[in-house]
């Protein structure tokens, strides 16, 4: 019989969390704003309570440690992130960062101290909504936050550099937050699945193998602008016409490509109005696949597509690639370590692809990493219908209860998780 109250208690934090909004009517919580804010200092004051020392990094990551037995012990790094979507679930990124939460309360309820010392890390950008760059928090850890992002500008014109120094950061000490890898153990996040492989198997957990790499680029499609009840159709040069095209290819590659996906999921219009014809299509583009070159080469061929219906629509085509990471495999070891967890649980151990992106892909780059996903209703994400069970929630904590027991056990022995 499992126990339910802890879990509860997870969800009950996701609704606190889901009410912080930007938003008066739907979830938003972009990076360095006043509802970020709110949200870390919910958080904190629940870390506190768990015993642990709190700070805010100088992006505004939130930090709770639980310290060691002893001095001079490795950090065991577990979290996810607090910022959201636009028109956002509740569950993602919240949900890893409150389990790993309760983790430590439990640990704290029982003064239990580990081998190895704990730090709870709710990042503060992992989505990339307010800046169209994504993982700023896990960059900071990980020490490769690129300083020339501090210059993007958000939709209001507010540069990054600023909005980190009004939320109480401080870009010039960004490079002092890179962390040791020779006193971090691991990097662990549990996520939903955000995709509907649990579901079909009815299993409540699973662990991640890879996560899936992604290209993201900003593109721009600029014509003419001109009168919508004069211009006549063959001597038009819109914009968005070239722009629908362009998705339109998009859609047709991913469906042709096994195992590509790809999304424009950002669209402006200039000047936008009903009789103006679009002078200017600006849009997001993020292509997906498992396979490294699979990605490239899709990448390369819709950018010849871009040029393309650009010269047959004498448009011109801005084409700036934002942001590229390769697929990340997680610790084998450390797979290995959550798989045993869940099957003394009794459960069967299925390992599954993330074709989401996630803070433990920076932190690769850092530490060993390993992923628990916990299975969401309906496989939906990215979205207000996001849903979890308590049971399932319940679950994941106790996989990851045994887990770190797991990991006391290795430690002890000196085990390398790379
Ligand atoms: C993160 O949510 C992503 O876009 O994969
Ligand atoms: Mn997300
Ligand atoms: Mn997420």
């Amino acid at each position: 019989m499992i126990e339910l109250a802890d879990a509860q208690s997870i969800l009950e934090r996701c609704d606190a969390l889901g009410a912080i909004s930007e938003e008066p009517d739907r979830l938003t919580r972009r990076f360095a704003t006043p509802a970020m804010r709110a949200a870390n200092a919910a958080v904190a004051g629940w870390m506190r309570d768990a015993g642990m020392t709190v700070r805010q990094d100088s992006i505004g990551n939130l930090i709770g440690r639980y310290e060691a037995r002893e001095a001079g012990a490795k950090t065991l790094l577990l979290g996810s992130h607090l910022d959201t979507v636009r028109d956002a679930g509740k569950y993602d990124g919240p949900l890893g960062v409150l389990v790993a939460l309760a983790l430590v309360e439990r640990l704290h309820a029982r003064d239990v101290r580990l081998p190895f010392a704990l730090e709870v890390v709710a990042f503060a950008d992992e989505e990339g909504l307010r800046y169209h760059t994504s993982y700023l928090g896990s960059q900071v850890l990980a020490g490769t936050f690129d300083p020339r992002d501090l210059s993007r500008r958000d939709e209001d014109g507010i540069a990054m550099g600023e909005a980190i120094r009004a939320f109480g950061g401080d870009p010039a000490a960004i490079d002092r937050d890179k962390r040791d890898p020779d006193t971090v153990l691991a990097y662990c996040e549990v996520h939903i699945e955000q995709g509907p492989v649990l579901e079909r198997r009815e299993l409540p957990v699973g662990v991640v193998s890879v996560i899936m790499g992604q290209s993201r680029c900003d593109i721009a499609f600029a014509g003419q602008a001109g009168h919508a009840g004069t211009v006549p159709m063959d001597l038009r040069h819109d914009a968005l016409c070239a722009a629908a095209e362009f998705a339109l290819a998009v859609e047709g590659l991913a469906r042709r490509e096994a195992g590509l996906v790809a999304t424009v999921g950002r669209l402006a219009v200039e000047p936008g109005a009903s009789n103006v014809i679009p002078g200017r299509a600006a849009f997001s583009l993020d292509v997906r696949h498992l396979d490294d070159v699979a990605r490239d080469t899709a990448c390369r061929d819709l950018h010849n597509t871009a040029e393309g219906i650009g010269a047959r629509r004498g448009v011109s085509v801005e084409w700036r690639p934002v942001q590229e990471s390769a697929t990340v495999g997680c610790s084998p070891a450390l797979g290995a370590a959550l798989s045993r967890a869940i099957e003394a649980l009794g459960y069967a151990a299925l390992s599954l692809p993330s074709g989401a992106g996630h803070d433990a892909v920076v932190m690769s780059t850092l530490t060993p990493v390993a992923m628990l996903f916990v299975r969401c209703k309906g496989g939906v994400s990215h979205n207000p219908a996001e849903a979890v069970a308590v049971e399932d929630v319940a679950v994941a904590l106790d996989v990851m209860d045994t887990f770190l027991a797991n990991l006391v056990d290795s430690y002890n022995l000196a085990v390398d998780f790379r």
